[in-house]
C-alpha cells in the first residue's frame, strides 16, 4: 500500500469530443476509512459512455463538475473492513471511480460472482454490459429462434454481449461495426451471420439483401440516423430496444426519432432501456450466464490499457468509437 492516493479529476468540461486535456491525474492523501467503512484498492476500472453524459450534467446519476473525481464501476481489492463484512484481500465490485483507493457503505460493496475465470468480467460480460445486454434482447425484446437481430457497436461491451445471448437463442444476428477489423471478428468470434461496415458500406442497401423480410428486433445502442434507417428496415411487428445514443453523446442537441407514422406502419413496439432498473435481477442474470460462459459459448473481448495515466485517453478512444471490446483500466 502506497501512503497516498491517486486519481483523475475532470479538468475542463468537454464540448464535442472529449480530450485527455479535459482530464488530470493528481495525488491526494490516502483516504481513512471511518468506523463501519470499507476501505478497497482499485484493481480494474470500467469506462462506459454513461461518463460523457456525466461530465454534460445530464445522466440519470447526476453529473460530474470540474475539479470533482471521476466516478466508474471498480473491481478493487479490500485493504480494511471495519464492518465486519469483508475480509482484507477479497475481491469485490463497488463504485470506486477513477482512483487507486475508495472507502465505501458495506451495502455499496458487492462480492464478486463464484467461479469468474477472470475479475475484470464482473465489470463486462458478467457485469453491467453483459446485464444491459440480457436486459434488452432477452427479457425486454425476447429474442427467439426465427428472430432476425440487427446489433450496431457489435464488437463493443453491450453489443457483443447481446450478439452471442441473440445467437444462443437461436437468432439471426446482423452486427454493425466500424472498420473491416471489427467486422472480421464480429463473424470470426462472435459467429454473427453477417457484419455491415458503417464506415465502408451503405447499410440500408445491405439491409436490403441480407434481411429482405425485414428485421424483428433492433437494439439501438447509437441513436442518430441510424434508429430511423433501422425503422424503415423493420418487420411488421418489430421491436425496437433504445439503449443508448452513442452518435449523438459529444453534441449538445439530440436528434429527432423516427416519425411516428412509420412506426404505426410497421406495428412496432419500441420500449426503453434503463439497466439500473434490472439491478434486483443481476443474480438471476449471472446464473443464466456462468454456465455459458463456463462451456466456452460466450466469451468477452477486452480493450485493456494499464495504469490510472491511460484512463483519458482510453475514454477518449472509446467516445471516438476507436475501442475494440469493453474498455477496462487495469490500474
Ligand atoms: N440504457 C442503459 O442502461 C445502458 C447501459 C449500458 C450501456 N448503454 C449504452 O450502450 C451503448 C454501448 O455501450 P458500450 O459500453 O458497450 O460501448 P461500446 O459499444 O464498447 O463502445 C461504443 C461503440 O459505439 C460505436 N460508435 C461510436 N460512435 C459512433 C457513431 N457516431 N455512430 C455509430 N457508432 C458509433 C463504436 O463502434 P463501431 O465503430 O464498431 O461502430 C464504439 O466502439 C452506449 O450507447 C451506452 O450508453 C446503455
Amino acid at each position: 500500500m502506497t501512503d497516498h492516493n491517486e486519481r483523475v479529476v475532470l479538468a475542463a468540461t468537454p464540448e464535442g469530443e472529449p480530450q485527455p486535456g479535459h482530464f488530470c491525474l493528481e495525488q491526494t492523501p490516502l483516504p481513512e476509512a471511518a468506523l463501519g467503512e470499507v476501505l478497497c484498492r482499485t484493481r480494474y476500472l470500467s469506462l462506459d459512455p454513461y461518463m460523457r453524459s456525466q461530465i454534460s450534467g445530464r445522466h440519470i446519476s447526476g453529473g460530474v463538475s470540474p475539479g470533482e473525481v471521476m466516478r466508474g464501476e471498480t473491481v478493487a481489492e479490500v485493504v480494511a473492513d471495519t464492518s465486519g463484512h469483508f475480509s482484507a484481500g477479497q475481491l469485490v465490485r463497488c463504485m470506486g471511480g477513477w482512483q487507486r483507493y475508495s472507502r465505501h457503505a458495506p451495502a455499496d460493496v458487492s462480492p464478486l460472482p463464484e467461479g469468474l475465470s477472470a475479475p475484470s468480467l464482473a465489470l463486462s460480460l458478467l457485469g453491467m454490459t453483459g446485464l444491459t445486454a440480457w436486459a434488452g434482447m432477452v427479457w425486454q425484446a425476447q429474442v427467439e429462434a426465427g428472430d432476425t437481430v440487427l446489433i450496431p457497436a457489435v464488437t463493443g461491451g453491450v453489443g457483443s454481449a447481446a450478439a452471442q445471448f441473440c445467437r444462443e437463442r437461436g437468432a439471426r444476428v446482423i452486427g454493425i461495426a466500424g472498420g473491416a477489423d471489427k467486422c472480421h471478428w464480429a463473424e470470426s468470434e462472435l459467429r454473427v451471420e453477417a457484419c455491415i461496415d458503417r464506415h465502408q458500406e451503405d447499410i440500408g442497401d445491405r439491409l436490403k439483401t441480407l434481411a429482405p423480410q425485414g428485421i424483428d428486433v433492433y437494439f439501438d445502442l447509437i441513436g442518430g440516423p441510424l434508429l430511423q434507417l433501422a425503422c424503415e428496415h423493420l418487420a411488421n411487428y418489430g421491436r425496437v430496444v433504445l439503449c443508448g445514443l452513442m452518435a449523438e453523446y459529444n453534441s449538445a442537441t439530440r436528434q429527432a426519432g423516427p416519425p411516428p407514422g412509420l412506426l404505426i406502419m410497421k406495428r412496432a413496439v419500441v420500449s426503453g432501456l434503463v439497466v439500473y432498473d434490472y439491478e434486483a435481477r443481476r443474480e438471476e442474470f449471472v446464473q443464466a450466464c456462468l454456465p455459458l460462459l463456463d462451456a466456452g459459448r460466450i466469451s468477452q473481448r477486452e480493450d485493456v490499457s494499464e495504469g490510472l495515466a491511460t484512463a483519458p485517453e482510453a475514454f477518449c478512444r472509446l467516445m471516438s468509437g476507436d475501442n475494440f471490446g469493453k474498455v477496462i483500466i487495469k490500474v
